[in-house]
């Protein structure tokens, strides 16, 4: 094998490689979301639309508009507030949520930590049962 070859086989075992370092990263970020869910978030909501949840459930929350799951009782303010939950809407709701929206029901969450607010916001993109063309996979 020349040198070049070599030096060729050697890169494309690199990039192998770390494909999949980001794939076990992202995996990573999801399992420590599920976690920190676990212990803020799950006992009010539940992660799948099937299960009985106190506050909306949770499932493709990322791109949704704010107080539009079918049948849950929101707050006034909540209902009417025009929001749409981007990761920027769900970082600022995390950090003070009734800071962000006066009225909303939610008891206070302060979740400051940009990395806890990360691993949550993975986990919550994980679950979506849109794929990224838009149809559905559940
Ligand atoms: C003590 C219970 C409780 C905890 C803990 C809690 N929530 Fe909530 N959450 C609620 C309730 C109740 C509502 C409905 C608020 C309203 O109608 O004003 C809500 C609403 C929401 C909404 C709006 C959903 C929609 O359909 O518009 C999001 C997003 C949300 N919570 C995310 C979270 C996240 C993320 C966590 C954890 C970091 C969390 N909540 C922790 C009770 C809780």
């Amino acid at each position: 094998m020349s040198v070049r070859n070599l030096l060729l086989a050697a890169m494309t075992l690199g990039l192998v490689h770390s494909a999949q370092a980001s794939e076990v990263f992202e995996q990573a970020k999801i399992t420590a979301g599920e976690m920190l869910y676990r212990v803020e978030c799950r006992r009010c909501h539940a992660p799948d639309t099937n299960d009985p949840s106190y506050g909306p459930p949770l499932e493709n929350v990322i791109g949704r508009g704010a107080g539009t799951f079918p049948d849950y009782e929101y707050s006034e303010a909540l209902a009417s507030s025009g929001i749409v939950w981007t990761p920027a809407a769900l970082r600022a709701w995390m950090e003070d949520n009734t800071g962000f929206l006066p009225g909303t029901k939610m008891r206070h969450v302060g979740i400051t930590d940009r990395t806890v607010q990360d691993f949550i916001l993975t986990y919550l993109a994980s679950l979506s049962t849109q794929a990224s063309d838009g149809t559905n996979v559940d």
